[in-house]
């Protein structure tokens, strides 16, 4: 039976939802998670609404060289590119080395009755879940794209099918510092009671 480290802070499940947040890259340092802590941070990433158990979704792992080993595939894409200096290129060949564990969501959205939308959709929960999972076991994490995320010779380079993209990289790492909270909405204007299709 795994043994589930507390959220630092011990705190409620709903407390620790509305304390929650994601921490910059450049603040992540190692540790990392370990086997057993990645193990229940992938279990939960895919435990998500899945609209006809389709499994629209799959996850690579990137940890020790193969961060570099990544970073250095999508570099020789951004390399041929158009207006792109050395200094880009160096930057992408270690960008995935800014924390100890990257999780890679790749959208695998395929031709089914459930619309490509909603296939979509349950590839943007599993990467909140591994906020929401590395968080709890007290790592830092954040959810960032770019412009590798959409691109078709990135895409081929990390060996992605046709129908797939990056939904997003998810940075994983420990941190001393507790973000301060940013502005959130304001809860009045972004959810109403339906009163009638008033204009
Ligand atoms: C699909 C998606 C892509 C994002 N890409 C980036 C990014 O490339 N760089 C970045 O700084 N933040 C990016 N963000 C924002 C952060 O992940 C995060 O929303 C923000 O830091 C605040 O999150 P929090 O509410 O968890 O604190 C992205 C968010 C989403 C949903």
């Amino acid at each position: 039976m795994q043994q589930t480290k507390m959220n630092p802070q011990n705190i409620s499940v709903t407390d620790f939802m509305l304390s929650r947040r994601s921490v910059l890259i450049k603040n992540m340092n190692a540790p990392g998670p370990d086997n057993s802590e990645l193990e229940t941070i992938l279990t939960i990433a895919t435990r998500v609404p899945d609209h006809r158990k389709l499994e629209p979704w799959r996850l690579l792992v990137l940890q020790g060289d193969a961060r570099r080993d990544f970073g250095e595939k999508l570099a020789a894409v951004k390399a041929k590119k158009e207006d792109v200096t050395a200094i880009q290129v160096s930057i992408e060949k270690d960008c995935f080395m800014r924390a100890p564990l990257v999780i890679v969501v790749i959208a695998s959205p395929v031709e089914h009755k459930t619309p490509e939308v909603e296939q979509i959709l349950s590839a943007g929960a599993v990467c909140q879940n591994i906020n929401i999972a590395a968080g709890s076991l007290g790592y830092a994490s954040q959810w960032v794209t770019g412009w590798s995320c959409l691109d078709t010779d990135a895409q081929r380079a990390i060996g992605l099918s046709e129908n797939e993209f990056v939904a997003g990289y998810l940075y994983i790492g420990s941190s001393d510092e507790k973000p301060q909270d940013r502005q959130r909405p304001d809860l009045e204007s972004v959810a109403t009671h339906w009163s009638g299709n008033k204009t």
